[in-house]
């Protein structure tokens, strides 16, 4: 079934450069980009975002961390768009990742994992709806 789903380069990413890497990645995997924008959020709307985090000890930082740099964020739009692109960002700890996968590839800690995905299909609708708002 073709699905939609979130994917945000992270600030720890783009400040290295790789944005165009990922970017590259998201199209050889067959994914269309149909939407994209570049975003510096503030505490606020990081917080917003990964409000399902709230009671989690790493919110804090987690939310200064996302709030730190710019993002990109992405819909991405495939069959089983939200499984495959979990798939090829790997584990959300890069030490735990398989090789080849973007977070083994370039993330260097749990917190600084180098790219996002929605989770599920309700997930995904939210987290696109916070970007993406239809006016
Ligand atoms: P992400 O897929 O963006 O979803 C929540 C984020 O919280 C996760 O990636 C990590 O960057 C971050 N995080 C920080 N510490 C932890 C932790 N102990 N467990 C899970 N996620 C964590």
């Amino acid at each position: 079934m073709v699905e939609k789903t979130l994917a945000i380069i992270k600030p720890d990413a783009i400040k290295k450069k790789l944005t165009g890497k990922i970017i590259q990645r998201i199209e050889d995997e067959g994914f269309k980009i149909s939407g994209l924008k570049m975003l510096h959020l503030n505490k606020e709307e990081a917080k917003g975002f990964y409000i399902i985090h709230k009671d989690k000890q790493f919110y804090e930082s987690l939310t200064d961390f996302m709030s730190s740099g710019e993002i990109v964020t992405m819909v991405l739009e495939r069959e089983d768009a939200i499984s495959h692109w979990r798939q090829v960002m790997g584990a959300t700890d890069p030490a735990l990742a398989e090789p080849g996968t973007l977070r083994q590839m370039f993330g260097s800690s749990i917190e600084r994992n180098a790219a996002h995905g929605s989770d599920s299909p309700t997930t995904a609708e939210w987290e696109i709806n916070y970007f993406y708002k239809k006016e």
